[in-house]
C-alpha cells in the first residue's frame, strides 16, 4: 500500500479574496483538499491538491443509497500561532463507527492523521488568531463505485475540505419540540453522522423555519415524549441548578463537545444527571420559572443558548441570565481550544 502523501500546491490561492471577518459557515473553502480512494480492498494513493470539482461516475452508489460518512472538527491558532485541534482522536474514532454501520471500509489512524495535519500546515494562513475564529474540518467518505445494485460499493473516496469559520447561528435559537417527524429510530443509523440523517431533517426543519424557529429538538420516535437532540447539536437543559441531558444510544449522536460539556459540568460541580428527559417535565418547569436555561453543544455551533421553544401550541421564552451555565462553558471551553488555559484532560492536539 502506498500511504506516502503526493501534494500539488495550487499556483493561486484565494485566500485574499476572503473577507475573514463576514464568514457564512460553510461557504468558503481553503486552496487545498486531502483525497485517498479505497481499491481492490485498499485506501491508497493519498493526496493533497488544489480544492476543487472531481468527477465520479453517474452511477456511484453515494447518488442512489447514500453510503456517505462524515465528522465536523475544527482546528485553532493560539496567540503564539501554534495550531491545535481539539480532540481529534474522538473524531476519528466515530467516523470509523459510522463507516461501519454504514458498510464503509475503515479508514486507516496513521492516514488520516498524516492527511490531516500535512493539510493544516499548508493551509495554516487560512486559521485565523482570535476567539471566536477557527477552521472548520471536514472529513468524509463516500461511496463512487458506478453500480446501481443496492448492496456496498468495493470504490470509495476519503476526502478531507477546510472551511474558516465564526460562529454556526447568527441569531437567536428559537426550537419546536418534534411531535410528527423523527430525525432517527431505534437500531438505525441515527448514532452515525450518515449524511443522510440530515438530509431526513431538512423538510420537517423547513416548516419549522416557516413558524419562525430555527431548529428541531427531536423526541424519540415511538412515543414523542422524551427530548434527545437537535441534529446540528446534542441538548442540555438547566432545571434550577441542575444539568441535564439525554443519554447516548443508537439514536443519539455521541457528540465530541457534549462529552466535553459533561466533563466540564463534574469540573465545576455542577450537579448533571445523564438521563432520559421527558417533554412533559421540561414544560412542567418551564412553567414554574425552574427551567433556567436551554443550550445546545456541537462542533460547529460550540454552545448555543436556546432562547424559547414550542409545543403542543405552548410557546415559552427563556429567561437572559446573567452567569449561565452556556457562557460558563463556552468560556471555558474556549479557553482550552485556544490555548489560554491548562488543559487537564489533554484536549488539545497540537499540529
Ligand atoms: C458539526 O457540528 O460539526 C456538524 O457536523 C453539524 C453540521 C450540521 C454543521
Amino acid at each position: 500500500m502506498n500511504t506516502t502523501i503526493k501534494v500539488t500546491l495550487t499556483d493561486h490561492s484565494k485566500i485574499n479574496e476572503v473577507d475573514f471577518n463576514n464568514l457564512l459557515f460553510g461557504r468558503v473553502f481553503t486552496d487545498h483538499m486531502f483525497e485517498c480512494d479505497f481499491v481492490d480492498g485498499e485506501w491508497v494513493n493519498p493526496v493533497i491538491k488544489p480544492y476543487g470539482p472531481f468527477e465520479v461516475e453517474p452511477s456511484a452508489r453515494v447518488f442512489h443509497y447514500g453510503q456517505a460518512v462524515f465528522e465536523g472538527m475544527k482546528a485553532f491558532k493560539d496567540d503564539n500561532d501554534t495550531i491545535f485541534m481539539f480532540r481529534p482522536d474522538e473524531n476519528f474514532r466515530r467516523i470509523n463507527k459510522s463507516a461501519k454501520r454504514l458498510a464503509i471500509p475503515e479508514f486507516p489512524e496513521n492516514l488520516f492523521f498524516d492527511g490531516l495535519t500535512n493539510l493544516l500546515r499548508i493551509e495554516k494562513n487560512w486559521i485565523k488568531k482570535g476567539r471566536g475564529n477557527s477552521l472548520y474540518i471536514r472529513p468524509f467518505v463516500i461511496a463512487t463505485e458506478g453500480a446501481i445494485a443496492a448492496s456496498p460499493a468495493s470504490k470509495y473516496k476519503f476526502m478531507i475540505i477546510l472551511s474558516p469559520a465564526q460562529s454556526y447561528y447568527n441569531q437567536d435559537v428559537r426550537v419546536l419540540f418534534a411531535e410528527k417527524y423523527s430525525r432517527s429510530a431505534d437500531g438505525g443509523v441515527g448514532f452515525a453522522k450518515a449524511a443522510g440523517n440530515y438530509a431526513a431533517q431538512f423538510y420537517p426543519t423547513s416548516l419549522a423555519h416557516e413558524k419562525g424557529y430555527q431548529q428541531i429538538i427531536w423526541t424519540d420516535a415511538s412515543t414523542h415524549e422524551y427530548l434527545e437532540e437537535a441534529g446540528t447539536m446534542n441538548i442540555f437543559f438547566r432545571v434550577n441548578d441542575m444539568l441535564l441531558t439525554a443519554p447516548t444510544n443508537d439514536r443519539i449522536l455521541d457528540g465530541v463537545t457534549r462529552k466535553s460539556v459533561i466533563q466540564l459540568a463534574k469540573d465545576n460541580d455542577i450537579e448533571i444527571e445523564i438521563r432520559r428527559v421527558s417533554v412533559a417535565e421540561i414544560k412542567e418547569a418551564a412553567k414554574k420559572g425552574e427551567l433556567l436555561e436551554i443550550f445546545g453543544s456541537g462542533t460547529a455551533a460550540v454552545i448555543n443558548p436556546i432562547h424559547g421553544f414550542e409545543h403542543g401550541g405552548d410557546i415559552f421564552d427563556l429567561p437572559k441570565l446573567e452567569n449561565s451555565y452556556a457562557s460558563l462553558f463556552k468560556q471555558q471551553l474556549m479557553d482550552i481550544q485556544y490555548n489560554l488555559t491548562e488543559d487537564p484532560h489533554n484536549w488539545r492536539y497540537k499540529v
